[in-house]
């Protein structure tokens, strides 16, 4: 993952927002190519610590020097769900969750994340367990498919769309992103600007990925790990996303935990239209920061 092909979101209102002691302990979630955790760092002073997760082993294989010769810093390989057993025993200051993907991963064909390009439907953030995309495609019944589409990804053809993947699967495997791109657009009528597979390879994305438990969890075990007064920072691209982090912050639907959290000056922020014009991907990011309260 090189941090020219992703450009971190909202970068200042995370700042402002997240960094307020130069000394602190921080952990970001989400090191993808390391654009947040790049300015975490240059905020911090000699005191102060970052450590970084990320799902995908590419991260640490492609770590740069930067962070490599920086003391202060160091990169975990595991899920951000399993945040409370990797600090047990510690306080942090503030939490960076990022959610989704990169655009490194989005835009690399051979993860099969994007229905641009042509490559293996893998969708696999950690491609060294789990099922890929096609095999879960290939063996799942037409009611799961359809739920999947309908309940992740809010698509309206989801019933079209299960019965032509059984229906084709028949005769052969959907193994590439194109087929199942092909696929998806045969049933469905192109009115919207939005790609007509957009839905449906985000959701299979979220289920492959396990995100929606992943979120809850990872929420649910930052409230434990923050210090009083500590800061949780969450950026969300979609509004199922958002409404889990909104739910939490309102102490709704949680697993277990009984911690208030308190929004600073803005239930969320969005990003600027500038940043937007610079960087389209951006103008669906919903930033919320909350602090703990004791
Ligand atoms: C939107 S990108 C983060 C980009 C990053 N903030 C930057 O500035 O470069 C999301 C990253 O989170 C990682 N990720 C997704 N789900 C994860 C999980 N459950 N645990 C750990 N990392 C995860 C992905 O592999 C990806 O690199």
């Amino acid at each position: 993952m090189t941090k020219a092909n992703h450009e971190a979101v909202m970068v200042d209102e995370v700042l402002e927002n997240l960094v307020f002691k130069q000394n602190g302990k921080y952990v970001d979630c989400t090191f993808g190519a390391g654009g947040h955790s790049s300015e975490i760092l240059k905020k911090l002073d000699k005191k102060g610590s970052l450590i970084s997760i990320d799902k995908d082993n590419r991260a640490v294989i492609n770590l740069s020097s930067e962070f490599k010769d920086d003391s202060r810093f160091r990169l975990i390989n595991d899920t951000f769900s399993n945040l409370q057993n990797l600090f047990k025993d510690e306080e942090i200051d503030g939490i960076l969750i990022d959610l989704g993907i990169s655009s490194t991963q989005l835009d690399d064909p051979n993860r099969g994340f994007s229905f641009q390009s042509d490559g293996p439907l893998d969708m696999r953030i950690d491609t060294t367990r789990g099922r890929t995309a096609a095999e879960w495609i290939n063996t799942a019944t037409k009611k799961e498919i359809e739920d999947v589409l309908w309940l992740l990804g809010q698509e309206k053809a989801s019933r079209r769309i299960a019965s032509k993947i059984c229906e084709i699967r028949e005769r052969k495997a959907i193994e590439s992103t194109k087929e199942l791109t092909d696929l998806i657009v045969s049933c469905t009528s192109r009115k919207s600007k939005k790609h007509p597979a957009t839905n449906s390879f985000r959701a299979i994305r979220m289920f492959i990925n396990n995100e929606i438990e992943e979120i809850q969890r990872v929420l649910e075990a930052a409230s434990y790990v923050l210090c009083c007064g500590g800061r949780l920072a969450i950026i969300s691209f979609h509004s199922m996303e958002d409404r889990i982090v909104k739910r939490f912050f309102q102490s709704k639907d949680r697993i277990e935990s009984t911690i208030k959290f308190q929004y600073l000056n803005h239930k969320f922020l969005k990003p600027s239209q500038e940043e937007i014009r610079f960087n389209p991907r951006s103008r669906s990011a919903i930033l919320r920061v909350a602090e703990k309260v004791c």
